[in-house]
């Protein structure tokens, strides 16, 4: 049987099969695409040719030290595909993610992706999203207010303000999380949209119909790609 961790890295290396030579790629962050970018700075070491746009600051700073090739969104048109992990991968590949506070730029690099393929471990495979907080970024003046409509118009439980080592937690862009716990998500699109329509709110951590394929690893060792 495989650790968590071993899954995560064998998820990552297989799914590196999936970038070629010549492509520009967007790459996500967390635990999972630390992995993906291991792998990856190998192969370049080895002569594989790519670029790619990072989706944190976290990811810029890996790549960089591992000799992968960074371009500017701005200055791309179109990207062939991106790569990331997430919280939770409910079935229709809809997603949660945002665990680790970049789902803005996550969100900006695969929706500028033809492609974005979910790299994860099979503790992430839910039937209904929801078990895990879903992260909402927003504008820190006056947040509170963006707190109290999540309660009182959606129906969440709890929303807390996110804390890491006992200060309040920043994202690359300035903005504040909430992680809503709304125990059971049934409508993505339905509830990023109305998540959206809170003055304050910057993004939800819902994917709603962007994930094209999810890669999953399993502690017996076997990994299969959903679509
Ligand atoms: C980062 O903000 C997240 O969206 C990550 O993609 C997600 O939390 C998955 O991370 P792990 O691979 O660390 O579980």
């Amino acid at each position: 049987m495989f650790s968590h961790e071993e899954i995560k890295k064998r998820v990552a290396e297989y799914a590196a099969d999936y970038v070629e030579a010549g492509m520009t790629i967007g790459i996500g962050t967390g635990s999972t695409v630390y992995w993906l970018l291991q792998e990856l700075g190998k192969r370049v070491q080895q002569g594989l040719h790519f670029k790619a746009v990072p989706t944190s600051r976290q990811t810029q700073t890996l790549a960089t030290e591992l000799g992968i090739s960074l371009v500017d969104l701005n200055n791309v048109d179109q990207l062939v595909l991106t790569l990331d992990g997430a919280d939770e991968v409910a079935p229709g590949l809809q997603l949660i993610k945002g665990g680790g506070g970049a789902l803005l730029q996550e969100k900006i690099v695969a929706a500028a992706s033809r492609q974005l393929i979910i790299l994860a471990d099979e503790s992430k495979m839910v039937n209904v999203l929801g078990r895990f907080p879903l992260p909402v970024e927003v504008i820190p003046f006056g947040w509170k207010q963006v707190q109290k409509k999540i309660i009182q118009q959606l129906g969440c439980q709890l929303v807390e303000l996110r804390e890491k080592n006992g200060e309040t937690f920043v994202s690359d862009h300035g903005h504040y999380i909430l992680d809503c716990h709304f125990s059971q998500i049934t409508d993505t699109p339905e509830l990023n949209e109305a998540i959206h329509n809170i003055p304050g709110v910057v993004e939800t951590g819902l994917f709603p119909n962007m994930a094209d394929i999810a890669v999953v690893g399993y502690a017996d060792g076997r990994i299969t790609t959903t679509t």
